[in-house]
């Protein structure tokens, strides 16, 4: 006798079938379906398992139950397939639904650029890499020694100053020049400490160009305290003025354009003998015709722009750099990478280089 507390098999398989119908509306994807049809219909399947029970049935209510599975088995097959046709339609419904706006404006992204002073930078090294120079650079923090006492400059020159040198207290346990007593570092003023430490490690031919930054104590509309400079250096046996100006000559050419002037004023400095300041002929009011310059704003109408200082190395630097002043002669050259950037990007005031303005930045997208 059966128990009447044990659930008969008809009872679980409508069961199985409510489960399979609250189960049915759930699924998304073929992926679910099948996972559906496997949990009631497949091998070890729900329905399956209770198909088995069959054979335990008396013969007389075998037809009424194999029906009943039958039924299910449909209702599980039917809803399967129906739920698989609701969800291509339901996929193309969403599809069609979807808007493409197609005057729609993506935001541009905001590609950062070089500075322009670094990319001056980059270009004066262009120049001079083919004119034969090796590009250099050296510490900013420097030994008052190279940045003063081997380039010539007497102990009481007034460039080491607190007014224009920054000196630096150097940290603990640390030396500097060989034997100096009370070493002294300082933030080096200018870009020439280069060659010192240049012909200190290599012996001629030398041919060098340093850009860099440097530092000095001052600071006004027209000086900042943090700037760059390029430093060229050349020394070789036999070598003269005339390829210091017509090193000047290929450089003011590449840089600003062929057929300007480059002249010579007599100048001093330290580490030069002779020295001179070097000028180019005013690009910005020559003639293209007749060469002569009308005068403007940007040469204060003298037709000449200054760029920079320059000279024969003096014997004092060599012998101090251990090269052979009876042997060798070289000369020297050093200029503001700034100024060469605001007389190429016609940028009147030196303070927009380093304010970080984007407004400014902007207009430089190389
Ligand atoms: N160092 C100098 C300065 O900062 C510039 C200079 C002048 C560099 C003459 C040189 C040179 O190499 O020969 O004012």
């Amino acid at each position: 006798m059966a128990n009447d507390s044990t659930p008969n098999t008809e009872d679980l398989l409508r069961e199985q079938q409510q489960a399979f119908e609250a189960a049915l509306p759930e699924v998304e994807d073929d992926e679910g379906l099948y996972a559906l049809q496997v949990r009631f219909l497949g091998k070890k399947g729900s329905i399956t398992k209770l198909r088995k029970l069959m054979g335990k049935v008396p013969p007389d209510q075998r037809r009424a139950l194999g029906q009943a599975f039958n039924a299910v088995k449909q209702t599980v097959e039917g809803g399967i397939e129906a739920r698989k046709l609701e969800l291509v339609e339901l996929a193309r419904a969403r599809e069609l639904a979807r808007r493409v706006d197609l005057s729609f404006q993506p935001q541009r992204r905001r590609a950062g650029s070089g500075h322009p002073v670094l990319s001056t930078r980059r270009q004066l090294e262009q120049v001079f890499r083919r004119l034969g120079f090796d590009v250099l650079d050296g510490p900013h923090v420097e030994v008052e020694d190279y940045n003063f006492d081997r380039l010539n400059f007497e102990p009481d020159h007034p460039a080491r100053d607190m007014q224009d040198t920054f000196f630096i207290t150097p940290p603990e346990g640390v030396e500097a020049g060989e034997g100096d007593s009370s070493p002294s570092f300082v933030l080096r003023t200018h870009t020439s400490p280069v060659q010192v430490r240049t012909m200190l490690s290599h012996p001629p031919p030398i041919k060098i160009v340093a850009p860099g930054t440097v530092f000095r104590n001052d600071d006004d509309p027209t000086h900042s305290p943090m700037f760059n400079q390029i430093e060229g250096l050349y020394v070789d046996r036999g070598v003269t003025m005339a390829d210091l100006k017509a090193t000047l000559y290929a450089f003011v050419g590449a840089f600003f354009g062929e057929g300007l002037e480059v002249r010579f004023r007599p100048s001093f400095f330290p580490f030069v003998e002779p020295g001179a300041e070097f000028d180019m002929q005013c690009p910005f009011c020559r003639d293209e015709h007749t060469g002569e310059n009308a005068g403007c704003g940007l040469c204060k109408q003298t037709g000449w722009i200054e760029i920079g200082g320059s000279g024969m190395v003096h014997p004092a630097v060599f012998e101090a750099c251990g090269i052979d002043s009876s042997v060798y002669t070289g000369w020297a050259f050093g200029f503001g990478i700034e100024r060469m950037a605001m007389l190429r990007y016609a940028v009147p005031n030196l303070k927009h280089f380093f304010e970080g303005d984007q407004r400014v930045l902007e207009q430089f997208p190389c």
